[in-house]
């Protein structure tokens, strides 16, 4: 276990934000994530738990202690006709596990090959891309409670995932920390490909197999989405709406070129990217904060920017898309405060 003071957490929000902590935590194994639960002073402190920050948005530094698992084993458990049965620590970045599943030939999650972050915080994001969620694969979701600190193994179902959210992120907010996940991975590879510009992209490719489909969706996404290390942002930084059958045909009337996907409970997904897109904020930028040229679903740091200076903008975002289509948009992005 490694605990450090007043410590930088510029490499740990790929906002890359140069925000402080006056704790940060990083414990190996589940006995020490145990041992800083039982703590007297760590259970009176304010505390969060990061994964790699990919989805974060720290407003100002943290007066407490932030948590991070270096819990990174990989073991198979089961072992069936079809499946393999892959136990997962916290801290494994997550396309470490896309890279040994396709090594191995195991197919499920090479669709969301390259996405920032790692395994403990997919498992209550529900990360997605390219038509596949992680809620696809996931068996079990091993948590601690932390105001009791047990343990609990959470089914796929008692995780009640949904569209980038999960129990974890709503009834239970800030109450588990994960520790390990097992995801059921296909020994015959299924490939998902239906999803536009994926499709296209493997046409290029010679056949289609699992490293193949990584390629090209790391390919897609190099060409769309800006590297952390280069332009610090979190991904896409709304969720895309999703609104009824009735609202969707009233904005489909007035705006007859916008782009949908259908969504459960016979709703309609709307690109969030295009409405900021119509708002005509593509590639502006506002001080150090920016809507990115080649994706206007992802507001990035063009250097000095603070957290507030991107939430502004977001805020501004949010206001200019709700005055012009009537809809409210939702940040993925947790903003800490
Ligand atoms: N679009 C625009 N202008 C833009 C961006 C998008 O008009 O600037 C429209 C286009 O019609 C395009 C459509 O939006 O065809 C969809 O764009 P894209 O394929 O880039 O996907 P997205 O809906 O913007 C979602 C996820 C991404 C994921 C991609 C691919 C969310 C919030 N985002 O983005 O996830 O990589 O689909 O599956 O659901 C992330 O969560 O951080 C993330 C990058």
């Amino acid at each position: 276990m490694e605990i450090k003071q007043n410590y930088s957490l510029e490499e740990h929000n790929t906002f890359h934000l140069p925000v402080k902590t006056r704790w940060f935590l990083e414990y190996d194994t589940e006995e020490e994530l145990q041992t800083a639960l039982r703590d007297e002073y760590f259970m009176e402190c304010n505390k969060i738990h990061i994964g790699s920050g990919s989805n974060l948005l720290f407003l100002n530094d943290f007066d407490g202690i932030i948590l991070h698992s270096r819990i990174g084993d990989i073991t198979v458990v089961k072992e069936a006709n079809e499946h393999v049965y892959l136990r997962v620590g916290s801290g494994v970045v997550w396309d470490d596990l896309v890279k040994h599943a396709v090594a191995n030939g195991w197919g499920g999650i090479e669709n969301l090959s390259g996405i920032p972050g790692e395994t403990g915080a997919a498992a209550i994001q529900n990360i997605g891309a390219y038509g596949v969620e992680f809620k696809d694969v996931l068996e079990t979701v091993e948590a601690y409670h932390i105001p009791t600190l047990e343990k609990h193994v959470f089914t796929n179902a008692e995780c009640a995932y949904g569209y980038r959210s999960s129990i974890f992120k709503r009834e239970y907010d800030n109450q588990y920390i994960v520790a390990y996940v097992t995801v059921r991975l296909d020994k015959q590879p299924r490939f998902s490909l239906s999803y536009g510009n994926l499709g296209r992209e493997l046409s290029r490719y010679p056949e289609i197999s699992l490293p193949n489909i990584r390629e090209a969706v790391l390919a897609v996404r190099q060409a769309k989405l800006p590297h952390p290390e280069q332009l610090g942002n979190a991904g896409s930084f709304f969720m895309n709406p999703v609104v009824s059958v009735e609202q969707f045909d009233r904005l489909k009337s007035e705006f007859p070129e916008i782009p949908s996907y259908p969504a459960p409970e016979n709703k309609v997904k709307i690109p969030a990217g295009w409405l900021i897109e119509q708002c005509g904020f593509k590639g502006k930028s506002y001080g150090n904060a920016a809507v990115y040229h080649k994706q206007a679903l992802v507001l990035v740091n063009l250097g000095n920017a603070s957290g507030s200076e991107i939430a502004l903008l977001a805020d501004v975002i949010m206001e200019t898309v709700a005055s012009r289509f009537g809809i409210t948009l939702t940040p993925e992005v947790k903003y800490i405060c």
